[in-house]
């Protein structure tokens, strides 16, 4: 089993190019078996996109990967597919439930592997599957698979989400592209990933309108061109390398290849926290801050906090001055690096849904181990910020949604190794 060993309380400066959007990538992969051939550039190299792509093979897309220009080619002549997502795809990355739409619109069938919880939370889909009864569909679950149908295609309808979710409202999405006549989907996610697989779907030659939360789709005939998109950048990985910039900078940090106005919300918070920011057109630039300062914040659907920034910013806030409080409104068990950041001298309780952090508290290296995504790259944040060293074993889950992260940061003369 890889580890990281990072030795702790370097300076970092230089510069750090962020990579495409993995929660962009992985919708607009599944909503690329409605097309015919589809090029995607700028797509982040980790292990949850080549599990998506094994997963579009086995369907019966014929799929290409250019590593060395992180492009994907994917063309669909629509013969032989086999409208299955087995369970070993979509246990071990759940967002392969994201075809579910797409093949049911496109073929009028589908089977896919309930996808089973993970370590922050039970992550059910009866949202998903509320969305596509809406739309006609005929679904029951059977040996822990949805087995959907609709044998006269999906009919357009109104539908209200009785909670937002990103997932949810990119299965609705993908399955409204073909349902009969239009479709207004309301209290929708609208986070920059849902945004960036409506400008995909618009390139197919779909009507598409978002106004507020609500998303109206007219159903169309998708073009048979070649169609090419770039996919956004990674908008948490960038909040993730500010951070660890505000941790350990130098002089300053660079972070290029972004688009400040989509995080403008994540920015007033660091700067509010007292992080040193300064925009410019395509990047950011972090500098020396003197004293953090404490913060309350709970985290939201987009355009609020996103919990996926939650556990780096627990890291940031060890370091600020007083107690602060972080609550985490989206998922039920998203706190599983705190243990891990107390055996590192952390000072944090959990009182129900709240993170208290007592700030500012000197972290010493220690041996930890990730728990989930976003857990694992707070732990690496905490040992670029700890004395001595800190090694971080099951790092397979840092390597599902963070590309060359060890070079990314050993270019900012942070000490870090993989062995
Ligand atoms: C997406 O997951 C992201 N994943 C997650 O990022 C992110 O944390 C999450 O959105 C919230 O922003 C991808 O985009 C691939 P939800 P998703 O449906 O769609 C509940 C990462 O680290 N819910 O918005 O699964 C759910 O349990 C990952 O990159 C239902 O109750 O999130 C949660 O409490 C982690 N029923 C809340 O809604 C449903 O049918 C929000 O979940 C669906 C969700």
């Amino acid at each position: 089993m890889e580890k990281l060993i990072i030795k702790g309380k370097k300076e970092i400066s230089g510069k750090i190019s962020i990579s495409g959007s993995k929660n962009a990538t992985l919708p607009i992969l599944a909503a690329s078996i409605l097309a015919h051939q589809v090029i995607l550039k700028n797509i982040p190299l980790v292990k949850d996109i080549f599990t998506m792509v094994e997963l579009l093979n086995f369907i019966g897309l014929r799929i290409k990967i250019i590593k060395k220009k992180n492009i994907i080619k994917i063309n669909n002549n629509d013969n032989n597919i086999n409208t299955l997502a087995p369970y070993k795809l979509v246990k071990t990355m759940r967002a392969g439930v994201l075809v579910l739409g797409s093949l049911l619109t496109k073929y009028g069938k589908a089977k896919v592997s309930l996808p089973g919880g993970c370590a922050i939370g039970t992550r059910p889909v009866d949202l998903h599957l509320f969305a596509l009864k809406k739309l006609g569909a005929k679904i029951r679950i059977k040996n822990g698979y949805i087995i959907a149908e609709a044998k006269e295609g999906l009919k357009g309808n109104i539908i209200k989400f009785p909670s937002i979710s990103v997932g949810a409202t990119e299965n609705a999405l993908l399955a409204a592209t073909n349902a009969e006549g239009t479709t207004i989907l309301k209290n929708c996610a609208i986070e920059p990933e849902v945004k960036d697989l409506i400008t995909f779907l618009k390139k197919l030659g779909l009507i598409i309108n978002l106004k507020g939360r609500s998303i109206i789709v007219k159903q169309r005939k998708i073009k048979k061109s070649q169609i090419v998109h770039n996919v956004i950048f990674d908008r948490i990985e960038l909040g993730t390398y500010m951070i660890a910039s505000a941790l350990q900078v130098k002089n300053n940090i660079t972070i290029n290849k972004i688009d400040p106005k989509i995080i403008k919300n994540e920015i007033d918070i660091l700067k509010k926290i007292g992080v040193k920011i300064k925009l410019k057109k395509t990047s950011i630039i972090i500098k020396k801050n003197k004293k953090l300062k404490k913060i309350n914040i709970s985290t939201k659907p987009y355009p609020g906090f996103p919990t996926d920034l939650q556990a780096q910013l627990m890291v940031l806030l060890t370091q600020a001055n007083g107690v602060s409080k972080i609550r985490e409104d989206i998922f039920e068990n998203r706190f599983m690096h705190v243990p891990e950041l107390k055996r590192m001298g952390a000072d944090i309780e959990i009182k129900n849904k709240t993170a208290i952090i007592k700030g500012p508290t000197k972290l010493t290296g220690a041996e930890v181990m990730a728990t989930d995504l976003r857990a694992s790259v707070s732990l690496v944040l905490a040992g670029l910020a700890a004395e001595n060293r800190t090694t971080i074993n099951r790092i397979y889950h840092l390597d599902r949604g963070y590309e060359f992260l060890e070079r990314k940061l050993k270019s900012c003369k942070a000490e870090i190794e993989r062995v």
